[in-house]
């Protein structure tokens, strides 16, 4: 069976699922399960002692493996402790200005877009939201890490241009420079998309090892990560804090761009959900409330994490989590014996569909978040940032900005589709989704909701 087909695997997965059963067996050594079960045993804390990530991690990593590529349970133990403390809630909200500015350079441009439809009157012009989430996500990622701008929404374009304005061609040059003074070995990935990324990582890392501190009080993740509460250093390798680096610009910017236009595109594609969102806005949210919502108005309120976390199960923004079997007694999964060396997986957009837990699985339907019949499969099966000790550290920094970002856009603005229209994904690690062209106008608050 070829499973990546038109970057589409998990549906094709999913498809096979459905003719083939619950246990599907999609290479020699590779089997996907769609069996709750198969969560914990396969992802859970304990699973741990038998079964890890797979070898296709190391096949992504560089010289220094990067927290999410690392195999070795005590080298991940040492990176988690650092990452999870740079990310914890408390640090996110501490840096809600940040999310703010960049998002505000996100709402310019979303305001001239609608001036300039509103001026030449011009139907038919759309606004691909999907592009500018992604610019945001990096821009704000960045500016969290590194403590200095980006500007991917101010020049909007991508990042071979914008960083420093140097183009790929140089990079291995400079890299292996870098590798000279530092005792770093560098090696192309042989992507040009893939080797500019860690160029811009590098640069960015350059510059704030430059520049010696962050200027906000809040600070920046790799303030956190050089060193420890007591100020004491960590002395890591720049290897490993280039590899780190990477990392947060990749997981923190493309899956909470995902997760933003699914989000958006379910909401615009549901109007009942939009209009009980709304009316839930109205109610948190003083009328004569300006500008960009904040999220201490946002924070607790159910509905919108519900109709957040309902776009997070429709459509996972990372589809493909492999493990092995290292055990040399092997391990046992939903039942199933599997001896030392095999691959096994969940596929999330699968599991999150499983008929036997969900009611109605294709549907997009947020109040199944307050459902009784639904509600403890829904904490233990719905895994968009997995589960045990590899799940995602970053996911608050994804919820805070969902939350400011979502109730913003919906409260106002008035944001639609075509009749019909659709929103494709593309599937990497992660799947990604198409563009999202939308109309826009500027909403009032006096209009009614109809939920
Ligand atoms: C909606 C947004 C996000 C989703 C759906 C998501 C999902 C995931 C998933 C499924 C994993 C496990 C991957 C695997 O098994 O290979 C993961 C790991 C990880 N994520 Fe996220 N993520 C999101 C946002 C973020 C953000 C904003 C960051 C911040 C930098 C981040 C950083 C990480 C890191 C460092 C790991 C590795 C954890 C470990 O191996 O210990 N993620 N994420």
């Amino acid at each position: 069976m070829k499973i990546n087909a038109q970057e589409k695997r998990s549906y094709r997965v999913h498809e096979q699922h459905q003719t083939l059963g619950d246990v599907l067996r999609v290479g020699p050594n590779t089997v996907y399960f769609n069996d709750p079960r198969a969560v914990s045993d396969i992802y859970g804390h304990k699973a741990i002692s038998k079964i890890g990530k797979d070898t296709f991690y190391d096949r992504l990593a560089g010289d220094f493996h990067d927290i999410v590529q690392e195999r070795d349970r005590s080298e991940h133990s040492r990176k988690r402790k650092y990452l999870s403390n740079a990310f914890a809630l408390a640090t996110v909200v501490d840096m809600e200005p940040v999310i703010r500015a960049n998002f505000q350079n996100m709402l310019d441009r979303l305001e001239s877009f609608i001036d300039s439809t509103a001026k030449e009157k011009t139907e038919g012009d759309r606004f691909n939201i999907r592009q500018w989430f992604n610019f945001f996500t990096l821009d704000v990622i960045g500016d969290m890490a590194f403590g200095l701008p980006m500007g991917f929404t101010k020049a909007g374009v991508r990042y071979s241009i914008t960083v420093g304005q140097i183009t790929s061609f140089r990079l291995n040059g400079i890299l292996k420079q870098l590798a000279k003074c530092s005792g770093l070995i560098y090696s192309s990935t042989g992507s040009k998309d893939a080797d500019d990324f860690e160029y811009m990582s590098l640069h960015q890392l350059r510059n704030r090892l430059d520049k010696g501190g962050p200027e906000r009080s809040s600070g920046d993740f790799i303030g956190k990560i050089l060193s420890d509460k007591d100020g004491k250093s960590r002395s890591l390798p720049l290897g490993e804090m280039l590899a780190e680096s990477v990392v947060m610009m990749n997981a923190g910017s493309d899956t909470t761009a995902a997760a933003l236009t699914n989000t958006t595109y379910y909401l615009l594609s549901n109007p009942r959900c939009l209009a009980k969102l709304r009316k839930e806005l109205q109610e948190a949210i003083p009328a004569d409330h300006q500008g960009i919502v904040e999220y201490n108005y946002v924070r607790s309120l159910p509905y919108l994490r519900a109709c957040i976390d309902e776009s997070l199960r429709m459509r996972p923004p990372i589809t493909y989590p492999p493990r092995l079997v290292y055990a040399p007694e092997g391990a046992t999964v939903a039942g199933h014996f599997l001896k030392q060396g095999t691959v096994v997986a969940v596929s999330p957009y699968t599991i999150h569909r499983n008929e036997t837990v969900y009611k109605d699985p294709d549907t997009y339907d947020p109040d199944r978040w307050f459902d009784p019949d639904q509600v403890a499969a829904l904490k233990a099966y719905n895994i968009p940032f997995s589960t045990g000790s590899r799940a995602c550290i970053g996911r608050h920094i994804a919820i805070v900005e969902l939350q400011i970002l979502i109730s913003t856009l919906m409260l106002k603005y008035d944001l639609a589709l075509e009749p019909g229209q659709e929103l494709d994904v593309f599937e990497r690690f992660n799947a990604n989704p198409g563009p999202l062209p939308i109309t826009a106008q500027r909403r009032s608050r006096d209009v009614e909701s109809t939920a």
